[in-house]
């Protein structure tokens, strides 16, 4: 699909698999996000534009690229991207971090603001939203929309796993934004679960259930 990149790596495929499995534990889980979470980071950072600088190394003068522009920011929604942002922050450290807090009402599944911080010059900086689960793509079209009202203008979406409807939510409600993601499943269950997904990620990256 346009502007729809499945990341097929091997390295992710199988973390994803472990990550998808009952069995597997709070702590490997919440490990398994961190270490996905890189890998994808390498994807979604692979066409940043690049500068040249010159340098000297310890034995000649040279040219030598640099990624050009302002640092990134990494927009984790709240509170299943932190897992998600802490691994890409192990790749891009020196990355500013913009918090977007919102929480799905239970009968509607909208998406409900309860937090916004950002850097204050966000408008001027690429900004890489982060959420493990698009699902119904609420959250993710909410907080796409929250940035673009702030002036952001040069978004991408990373999520470790998507839904088909909430991609084709997701594309039309801003076809401006670039998705990657590991899978995508075809369906969701009636309360918005992605099928056959992985669950909660929020209770399953902190042990809430
Ligand atoms: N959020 C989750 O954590 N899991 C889903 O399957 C859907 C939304």
């Amino acid at each position: 699909m346009q502007g729809v990149t499945v990341v097929g790596h091997p390295l992710v495929q199988h973390k994803l698999t472990k990550m998808r499995d009952r069995t597997t534990s709070t702590k490997t889980f919440r490990a398994l996000m961190r270490e996905t979470a890189t890998l994808l980071c390498y994807e979604v950072t692979r066409d940043l534009t690049m500068d040249t600088v010159r340098i000297e190394t310890p034995v000649a003068p040279t040219e030598a690229p640099v990624i050009a522009g302002k640092k990134l920011v990494f927009a984790p929604i709240l509170r299943a991207g932190l897992g998600m942002a802490e691994g890409m922050l192990d790749l891009v450290p020196s990355a500013r971090v913009a918090h977007i807090g919102l929480y799905r009402d239970p009968a509607s599944l909208e998406a409900v603001e309860y937090y916004y911080k950002t850097p204050e010059d966000i408008a001027e900086r690429l900004v890489i939203v982060v959420d493990p689960m698009l699902a119904t793509g609420h959250s993710a079209i909410a907080a796409i929309a929250r940035l673009k009202a702030s002036g952001v203008t040069n978004l991408r979406f990373v999520c470790l796993l998507a839904a088909r409807p909430g991609v084709a939510a997701l594309r039309e409600a801003h076809p401006d934004v670039p998705i990657w993601t590991a899978a995508i499943d075809a369906e969701l269950n009636d309360h918005g679960y992605i099928v056959p997904g992985l669950g909660d990620a929020g209770d399953r990256t902190y042990g809430t259930r």
